[in-house]
């Protein structure tokens, strides 16, 4: 057989084991599975690439490895949970700095092609973008930049211009390729600066949805690389985190009951005004009296949302979970979607504490029994129990599916002010009559409940 037939069968053979990966990641009980496998295929693609194509010496690939691998080991030992989005935001502007690099070292004037043009315009064009708006996204998350949005008088009419700036460009480039290389130079600098201009406008709490939409940009530009290259796994791969990417987009957008366009050209989460006033009264409440009532309840549901990670009370939730149970009563969490910063973030948390996955339900699974449960702990969730998205047509939040925790019997508010969440709209739930704020750090709050059960 020659080589080129099995290079290209370890590629397909790649590409089902990135596509049976990604299929596992769809479960948390699965998903580290999935991440093995879909590594796995990449590890193939790259041994088998780098043995077929004879590109440098393999001394500067493995001098590469090793320390791109060291910093890789390094980063992910080190990060914080709470900080990686910031992370994956910086991944994506290396994996799109990437594309941009392929597709300037595959530009041969001499010998390019329209179409290899076409492809290389693509792929730099996609991957500028993708870098620079990685990182203002990493810069807004981390706040080494400010997290509002920044916006100016005519800013569509300047991104509008660079733009088509970048498209003239690239329709130039590609009429003549070995005429008008030069192009490919202004198509670099435009696309960096349109990556910033992109990001700039929108606000720091919707960098998560940001990142996921540069990541869909990051394979796109990857797929474009592989076009550029003729490389087919390139292409497969690239398409895989393009898709993914994008549905990914869309699921976070749906679950905030935002569009896409609301999310990029909104300026959400700019400083809001004064709220109108709300009915009903705070009624605060001390560790001690909480758990006499959590001692009586026979069913409990937790609702744990960006506070937990903040407070880093995932452990100690766990211990309560367990003295709750101990004590005869069932106990299960109810996770919202887009609890937390990002996606499954509540998920990757409890799973840390080795919370079961048995127990984390979906909100659509707690919902319709919500009424049943005796009491409801919230712990530093917010915006997704707010009951003014089911009741209040003229909140911000309006539609956006919530954890009805309003409707539980008793409900216990862990939080340490009266302080709105990211949305930075005030909370109805907090002044209902069957509602108990317990103010404080989550994690000192469940820490105090917890002693009250082991005397
Ligand atoms: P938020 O609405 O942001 O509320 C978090 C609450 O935690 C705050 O009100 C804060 O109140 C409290 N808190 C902070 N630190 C705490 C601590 N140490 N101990 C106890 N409480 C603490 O969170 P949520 O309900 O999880 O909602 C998530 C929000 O993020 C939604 O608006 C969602 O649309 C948005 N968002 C999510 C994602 C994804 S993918 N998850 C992506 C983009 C946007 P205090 O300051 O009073 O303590």
């Amino acid at each position: 057989m020659n080589t080129a037939i099995i290079i290209n069968i370890t590629y397909v053979f790649s590409a089902i084991l990135f596509i049976y990966g990604l299929k596992e990641l769809s479960s948390p009980a699965t998903a580290r599975r999935g991440n093995f496998i879909s590594s796995l295929g990449m590890f193939i693609a790259v041994v088998v690439t780098l043995f077929s194509q004879g590109i440098i010496e393999y001394q500067w690939i493995l001098l590469g490895v090793v320390v791109g691998g060291i910093i890789g080991a390094l980063a992910a030992r080190m990060v914080a949970m709470t900080a990686m989005p910031e992370m994956v935001a910086l991944f994506n502007g290396f994996g799109g700095l990437a594309s941009l690099l392929v597709g300037l070292a595959a530009f041969d004037p001499k010998i390019v092609s329209q179409f290899s043009a076409a492809a290389i315009f693509l792929s730099v064009f996609i991957g500028g973008v993708t870098f620079t708006g990685s990182f203002i996204a990493w810069g807004k998350l981390s706040e080494k930049i400010t997290s509002n949005p920044i916006m100016f008088t005519g800013q569509q009419i300047v991104n509008a211009i660079l733009l088509l700036g970048l498209l003239a460009a690239g329709v130039l480039l590609i009429s003549n390729p070995s005429l008008n290389n030069d192009y490919l130079w202004i198509v670099i600098v435009l696309s960096l600066l349109l990556g910033i201009m992109f990001v700039i406008p929108i606000g720091g709490g919707d960098m998560p949805v940001v990142i996921s939409l540069l990541n869909s940009y990051s394979g796109l530009a990857a797929c474009a690389a592989g076009f550029a290259i003729n490389n087919l796994l390139l292409i497969v791969a690239g398409s895989l985190v393009g898709a993914s990417g994008i549905i990914l987009t869309q699921i976070m957008c749906k679950a905030m009951n935002r569009s896409l366009s609301n999310v990029l050209f909104s300026g959400f989460g700019s400083p809001k005004t004064a709220k109108g006033e709300i009915e009903g009264t705070v009624k605060p409440i001390i560790a001690e009296d909480a758990f006499y009532i959590l001692e009586a309840a026979s069913s409990v549901l937790i609702i744990p949302g960006y506070g937990m990670a903040v407070a880093q009370a995932q452990h100690i939730v766990k211990e309560l979970q367990e003295l709750l149970e101990a004590n005869g009563a069932e106990v299960v969490y109810g996770v919202h979607p887009v609890a937390g910063r990002m996606p499954g973030h509540m998920n990757v948390l409890l799973a840390e504490a080795d919370v079961s996955y048995d127990v984390l339900l979906e909100m659509e699974a707690v919902n319709p029994r919500i009424e049943n449960f005796d009491v409801a702990i919230v712990i530093g969730a917010n915006d997704v129990v707010n009951p003014a998205a089911r009741e209040d047509e003229s909140s911000p939040l309006y539609g956006m599916p919530i954890v009805n925790a309003d409707l539980a019997r008793t409900v216990f508010v862990l939080k340490r002010s009266m302080a709105s969440g990211f949305a930075g709209v005030e909370n109805p739930l907090f002044f209902k009559e069957n509602v108990r704020m317990l103010f404080g750090d989550a994690k000192e709050s469940i820490s105090q409940l917890v002693r009250e059960f082991d005397q």
